[in-house]
């Protein structure tokens, strides 16, 4: 069986007092369903948020990390450093950083392989955009994303990663892929694992849907029968918001 799981992407908000204020209203939500919950706060939070969490069962993630393992690289964190302050699971290849920090695929291939090296998981996002779903070549596009950054990983190493598709026009816009959209292109996933791999492998990784996830939609995204949780941009942002999605499992 897959794991259900509904992270939190916390992108750049929330400052000190924030973070406190919502770790502990988190703290105190109660959770109805079997998924795992996950948060990933910024850089200056993730060690109070770590702490903070340490006796509940919410994970913390980052959101980014550098390749290498240390050295002269001016404003970046390293897998080890995460891993020294607790953090166990770090998101890689959101479209954000792919649109806005550059990052390609080959990129994030050394991301990945940094990550797993630490015994690390890894929440790998990928996704079109409008243009490519518009023109038809939204499949094209996730498979050569994936392909490119995690198809070198040996079998045994997929149990680290949980793989998020979050199209691009979905994310901040209000817009949601459909359930039918969602389970299209999971469908799609778990057959190029299949393919690329084994009928188990597919069976169990877990993928997830992000991209303008709410209370009021999660329960029939979740319903479909490929789409394993989500990755919550806005509405983790608010705890009462946040656990109406991790309960709609
Ligand atoms: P929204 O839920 O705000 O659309 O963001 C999705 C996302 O980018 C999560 O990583």
């Amino acid at each position: 069986m897959r794991q259900k799981i509904v992270a939190g992407n916390w992108k750049m908000n929330n400052d000190l007092s924030q973070t406190e204020a919502l770790l502990t209203k988190l703290k105190k939500a109660t959770k109805t369903s079997d998924s795992e919950v996950v948060v990933a706060p910024s850089f200056t939070n993730l060690w109070h948020a770590f702490e903070a969490l340490r006796l509940s069962d919410i994970e913390v993630a980052a959101q980014n990390m550098h390749y290498a393992e240390k050295g002269a690289f001016t404003g970046e964190v390293s897998a080890k450093m995460l891993r020294s302050i607790g953090v166990g699971t770090v998101i890689l290849g959101h479209s954000e950083r792919r649109a806005y920090f550059n990052e390609t695929d080959a990129l994030l291939a050394k991301k990945v392989d940094a990550a797993l090296n630490e015994n690390m998981r890894v929440i790998f996002c990928f996704g079109e955009e409008l243009k490519d779903r518009q023109a038809g070549n939204q499949e094209n596009i996730v498979a050569s994303q994936i392909k490119n950054a995690l198809f070198h990983l040996k079998s045994s190493q997929w149990k680290h990663i949980i793989l998020a598709y979050e199209p691009v026009w979905a994310i901040g816009t209000g817009e949601t892929a459909s359930p039918e959209q969602a389970q299209d292109m999971h469908a799609f996933i778990r057959s190029l694992l299949r393919d690329n791999y084994s009928d188990a492998l597919a069976d169990n990784t877990s993928i997830l849907y992000g991209g303008s996830v709410k209370p009021d939609n999660a329960k029939e995204i979740f319903s479909k029968p490929d789409v394993d949780g989500g990755l919550i941009g806005g509405a983790s942002l608010n705890a009462k918001d946040f656990f109406a999605i991790v309960n709609a499992f």
